[in-house]
């Protein structure tokens, strides 16, 4: 369901910290107009906010990457194109389907967003750290 931002979320860098605390909030906003069944063009058009945020994120994350020569690059980027792919066969499904999305399509985001921020990021975030790149969070 909804994502509360809390301690195992925060990756003491603040670029990325501040980036996923505004997916967090797009998650939970796509989740409310599904939720609160506002239809179909508000649902899509949350769809298409987060999807956009994202692949803005991703493009920043892989710029880092590439820059200090990061050695899980390509997994991480895996990782990414996994939810730019689930975001996008939303918005097709949407636009062919044009029924009320159902709470349970939307599910998934929650289980990546964690999964990607305690498991890849936190990874990356801790590569930064030890190549003394991190900016620290406040
Ligand atoms: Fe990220
Ligand atoms: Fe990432």
């Amino acid at each position: 369901m909804a994502i509360e931002w809390n301690d195992s979320l925060h990756l003491s860098h603040e670029h990325l910290d501040d980036d996923h605390r505004v997916m967090a909030a797009l998650i939970n906003k796509l989740y409310l107009s599904v939720n609160e069944d506002y239809g179909k063009s508000a649902v899509a058009a949350a769809t298409r906010e987060l999807l956009m945020f994202s692949a803005a994120h991703f493009g920043h994350e892989k710029g880092l990457m590439a820059t200090h020569d990061y050695p899980e690059l390509t997994v991480h980027l895996g990782e990414h194109k996994i939810l730019l792919d689930e975001l996008q066969g939303l918005i097709a499904t949407i636009e062919r389907d044009g029924g009320p999305v159902r709470l349970a399509t939307v599910e998934f985001l929650d289980d990546w967003f964690a999964a990607h921020l305690r498991g890849a990021d936190a990874r990356f975030a801790a590569f930064l750290a030890e190549a003394g790149v991190r900016p620290v969070s406040s």
